[in-house]
């Protein structure tokens, strides 16, 4: 057989995986197989510019549609791969071809976790994870309209900014205490909130949702558990996502809350590499096993696994890094917050432009910067280098912030 590399999904990190290897001339076939209909897009604009309607489809493409018949690239689209054969190196797919390997990359990327509540399956009820999803809500999304928004994560948050500007009569209905707890502190959680109120969104925390009511066949309002009821239009439900690790576990490849891969994205099989949301995989800069859902590790891994397969791996280990728009806010993350001891705030709030530092024995892990870009970058290599500043000179807004930054960098380097 001549090589050929398979790659199972065909998201953001399937569509770098297939560019990378023709741009470091791997001479195999390629072939790339996604049960979506589309060839390899970014998700980010989906509950962003795409859901305001500033997007057309073919913007959202990584590469144009030509780039892959023009570089050899088959692509298998509307296709599900429905397992994996190690030992004969074959997959087969929902239409019952089966297809050899020499090297097989799983970008199967993750799922929406569903709500498990009456009414849920009534026409106006959404998730956001595709084009297709965006598609079916655009109908309803105009002003006017009453939604609803079930959980206040990423995407609960941006389609609520979305909505608001849109003109539609917004209610965000969050089981938490406060929004955006997975990944930010109280005070950043604290923020969010304040500014979703004042643009005009209704915002309830510690509410469950319990029941979607609908007339027709058509939601009409959501139930919650302490009978707090919101008349609704639509809903939107944003309440985490489920890493696509079947496929993997059935060919008995290694998974523990995402398939487990090296920092070479190599799996427990020699021949089998994986990329993206649905790996698993050591952060030799962090000490530490990551799951992470973002672009930049999308492509990372990327880029990583076609320098693996073509012979020059490359080690990843980067810092994590990530961005959410919400009105005028972009918030930008550089680090992982979820292990700290010591939080501290820079910059006031009520101005919509500061940032928040979070820290570990003294060295900097995580950085959010809100309309700060500067701060985001000084806060990547700030925490790629476990620098440390003193909490008290961080909050003080006299001191200028690259002079610190830059002598802590030099300081955490000269000692490493
Ligand atoms: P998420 O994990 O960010 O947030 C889920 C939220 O739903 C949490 O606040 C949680 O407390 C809440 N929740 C859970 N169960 C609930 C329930 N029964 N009722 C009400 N609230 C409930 O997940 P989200 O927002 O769905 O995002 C999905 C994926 O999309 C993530 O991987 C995220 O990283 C990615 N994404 C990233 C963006 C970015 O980086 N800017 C933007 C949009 C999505």
């Amino acid at each position: 057989m001549t090589e050929r590399v398979i790659i199972v999904g065909a998201g953001h990190a399937a569509g770098q995986a297939a560019t990378s290897l023709r741009q470091k001339k791997y001479a195999g076939e390629i072939v790339m197989i996604g049960d979506e209909a589309y060839v390899p897009y970014q998700r980010p604009p989906l509950s962003k510019a795409f859901l305001a309607g500033e997007l057309t489809v073919e913007r959202l493409y990584f590469k144009p549609a030509h780039y892959y018949p023009d570089h050899n690239v088959t692509l298998k689209l509307s296709t599900r791969a429905e397992s994996i054969n190690p030992s004969a190196h074959t997959v087969t797919t929902a239409d019952g071809e089966s297809l050899e390997y020499s090297k097989l990359i799983l970008a199967t990327g993750s799922r929406v976790r569903e709500l498990p509540i009456p009414g849920n399956d009534l026409d106006g009820v959404h998730y956001l994870r595709s084009i297709a999803d965006v598609e079916a809500m655009h109908k309803d999304f105009v002003a006017g309209k009453r939604i609803v928004v079930v959980g206040g994560g990423y995407i609960g948050l941006e389609v609520a900014a979305v909505a608001v500007k849109t003109g539609l009569d917004v209610t965000i209905l969050e089981t938490e205490s406060r929004v955006m707890n997975r990944v930010v502190a109280r005070e950043i959680s604290q923020f969010f909130q304040n500014m979703h109120r004042e643009e005009g969104a209704t915002l309830e925390l510690g509410r469950r949702v319990q029941e979607i009511n609908g007339a027709d066949g058509k939601v009409t309002s959501v139930i919650c558990a302490d009978g707090f009821t919101v008349p609704a239009d639509m809903v939107v439900i944003g309440i985490g996502i489920i890493p696509n690790v079947e496929l993997a576990e059935a060919a008995g490849l290694k998974c523990s809350n995402g398939i487990v891969v090296d920092e070479y994205c190599q799996t427990t099989d020699a021949d089998i590499l994986a990329i993206g949301d649905c790996t698993r995989h050591p952060n030799k800069l962090l000490g530490r096993h990551l799951r992470l859902e973002s672009v930049h590790n999308a492509i990372e891994q990327g880029k990583t696994a076609a320098a693996n397969i073509i012979g020059e791996p490359i080690a990843y280990n980067q810092v994590p890094w990530f961005w959410s728009d919400q009105y005028n806010v972009k918030m930008q993350i550089a680090g992982m917050s979820d292990v700290h001891e010591q939080f501290v705030m820079r910059g006031d709030p009520s101005t919509r432009s500061f940032a928040a530092f979070y820290l570990q024995q003294g060295k900097i892990v995580a950085v959010d910067a809100i309309n700060s870009p500067r701060e985001f970058m000084l806060g990547k290599k700030l925490v790629a280098a476990g620098a440390k500043i003193p909490i008290k000179d961080l909050a003080d807004t006299s001191k200028d912030f690259k002079e610190m930054a830059t002598a802590a960098i030099a300081a955490a380097s000269a000692q490493a």
